[in-house]
């Protein structure tokens, strides 16, 4: 059955096999993993709760964040990252939301359900009722995925050879 849960220290070896896969399909610089790449596993899982807090972020440059995983059969499949807030990188290029599913894993729905309940969850938990979503013009997975959820185009931002698509959706 399709979960999605707030990462805990019992998932660490779920998470560490998503981590694994990432790494051994090449696709280490992948954008929607909240860091995981680039963090040991246990420090990113530890970090997962004091990002929840204003008070404890590891990270002063960073904003609160709730994440979560997709978990199927025993299985890590994405992990989703709601932003509470929009600082201005966030506002013109990362958004409220940020995503994966595993390489191994695409085509199956997954990304669509998990923005999903992420959007419930920021309405109903967070209050956020106006939510922003940004992807890369050509993640066509991606647009996609927003679009299913509701998304709108805002516009387009350019930056040196990157075109970001901004979508909002509304509550
Ligand atoms: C973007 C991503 C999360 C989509 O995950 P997914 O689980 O494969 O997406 P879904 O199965 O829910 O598919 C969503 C839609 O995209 C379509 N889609 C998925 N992969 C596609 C592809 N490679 N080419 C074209 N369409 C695609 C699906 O058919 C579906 O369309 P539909 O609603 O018309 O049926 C995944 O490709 C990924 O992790 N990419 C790398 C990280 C990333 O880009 N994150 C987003 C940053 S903004």
């Amino acid at each position: 059955m399709f979960t999605i849960k707030e990462v805990s220290l019992d998932d660490f070896l779920l998470v560490n096999e998503y981590k694994n896969e990432f790494l051994l399909s090449n696709e280490e610089h992948i954008q929607g993993a909240a860091g995981l790449l680039q963090t040991d596993t246990l420090t990113w899982i530890k970090e997962r709760s004091l990002y929840k807090n204003k008070d404890t972020l590891p990270n002063k440059n960073f904003v609160p964040a709730h994440t979560f995983i997709a978990v199927i059969n025993n299985k890590m499949v994405g992990v989703i990252n709601i932003r509470h807030e929009l600082n201005d990188f966030l506002f013109n290029f990362g958004g409220h939301i940020g995503y994966s599913v595993s390489p191994s894993e695409r085509r199956k729905g997954y990304a669509s359900l998990m923005l999903k309940q992420a959007i419930e969850f920021s309405i109903t938990e967070l209050g956020i009722t106006e939510l922003l979503l940004t992807c890369d013009s050509e993640n066509i997975a991606s647009i996609k995925t927003i679009i299913s959820c509701g998304g709108i185009l805002e516009n387009q931002i350019q930056e040196d050879n990157r075109l970001t698509n901004r979508y909002w959706i509304k509550n």
